[in-house]
């Protein structure tokens, strides 16, 4: 694995996460006890790889403040900052100069998945690919990118975003490239590997080929899959070899208070300094620390924000709720509500639903 470089693109702005990512890119926000990209990095770890570029842009400063050069999780990291965001392809591009070996196996930063890495590499090399992409099957392609492959593996297509797809084969953000093929993406401008690259590779004949793989996949990308995806890690669905506590019916980090009448449970994670009180329900959510659940209040498939605070009684689902917000008694949030950070909600005061919800 010593000629192997993880590359991980991390610079994207995270839209679909705000406000949570105003603070924070989404590869750094809390997820079972942890920034999600140490669930990923301690993957690319134990599959034996020691080197890994972030490839960064939005609040690069963020990254390299936790992970430092590194050796703290046994890797080696370099960080290679866009001024501008050059997208997925010219992400990739742009660290080429960083590269120590002749295979590169690319990450798009927010993906959960139990893909066998080794396995993945080891199809590239027999295939002996310019590009293999990992492929996972859904059961709704339309929201991705379809990969349709001949029964050798061969990639036929990249069809972007579907009505009617192909195939329920998609990818699944993470590829193996050769060198010499990465090297050859356009420098200096935007590009998007899902667009531009891959379509052109097939055009040009280029040895592309899928590999797919049926363990545990999800892009973590909107809140949905978020509070989805904190769940499955905490209740040992995902795996992650990053976990700081066991793994069960919920994940309470250390210094929170949940009071012995609480109802935690569904893989809730209730952060550092975090607090649940009497007859609070909390159910497949995610707490960031300091977030405070008092008596009577109910938050279902939500992400409460730091130092965040839900009123008595009130019942907050499928919501995102920012960092510092006071949320009063008898509200109710409901599917798709979001609430920037800071803001303050009176004692019942809304009965709010997102409108495309
Ligand atoms: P949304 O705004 O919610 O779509 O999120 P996003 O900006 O993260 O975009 P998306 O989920 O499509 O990105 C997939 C992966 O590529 C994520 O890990 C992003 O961090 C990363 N990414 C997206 N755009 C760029 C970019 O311009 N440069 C780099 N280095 N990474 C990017």
């Amino acid at each position: 694995m010593s000629d192997i470089d993880a590359v991980i693109l991390v610079g994207g702005k995270g839209t679909r996460l705000r406000p949570l990512t105003l603070s924070a890119p989404k590869p750094m926000l809390p997820i079972a006890g942890v920034p999600f990209l140490t669930h990923l990095l301690s993957r690319i770890r134990a599959a034996g790889i020691e080197h890994v570029i972030l490839g960064t842009s939005y609040r690069a400063e963020v990254f390299s403040e936790y992970f430092g050069d590194g050796s703290a999780f046994g890797l080696s990291i370099d960080y290679v900052v866009e001024t501008e965001p050059l997208g997925t392809g010219g992400g990739i591009r742009h660290v080429a100069p960083y590269l120590h070996g002749d295979t590169a196996l690319v990450f798009n930063g927010d993906v959960l998945s139990g893909v066998d890495l080794r396995e993945l590499l080891a199809r590239h090399e027999e295939n002996s690919a310019d590009v293999t992409l990992y492929l996972t099957r859904v059961a709704d392609p339309r929201a991705f990118g379809c990969v349709p492959t001949r029964p050798d593996g061969r990639v036929t297509a990249f069809l972007e975003k579907q009505a009617n797809p192909v195939t329920d084969q998609i990818n699944a953000g993470a590829y193996v490239f050769r060198r010499p093929v990465l090297e050859a993406i356009p420098a200096g401008r935007p590009v998007s590997v899902e667009r531009e690259t891959f379509p052109a590779l097939l055009a040009a004949g280029a040895r592309v080929f899928g590999h797919i793989d049926s363990s545990y996949w999800r892009d973590l990308g909107t809140p949905a899959d978020f509070v989805a995806g904190s769940a499955d890690l905490v209740r040992g669905i995902a795996p992650s070899a990053a976990l700081p506590g066991p793994v069960g019916r919920r994940l309470i980090l250390p210094g929170a208070v949940v009071d012995a009448d609480a109802t935690v449970s569904g893989g809730s994670t209730i952060g550092a300094g975090a607090r649940v009180e009497a007859g609070a329900v909390v159910d497949g959510a995610v707490l960031f620390d300091g977030a405070v659940v008092l008596a009577g209040a109910v938050v279902r498939r939500s992400i409460i924000g730091r130092d965040a605070v839900i009123g008595s009684g009130s019942v907050i689902q499928d919501a995102v709720i920012g960092d510092r917000v006071r949320i009063g008694a008898a509200n109710e949030l409901l599917h798709g509500a979001r609430v920037w950070p800071d803001a303050s909600i009176p004692d019942g005061a809304l009965r709010f639903s997102a409108p495309d919800a």
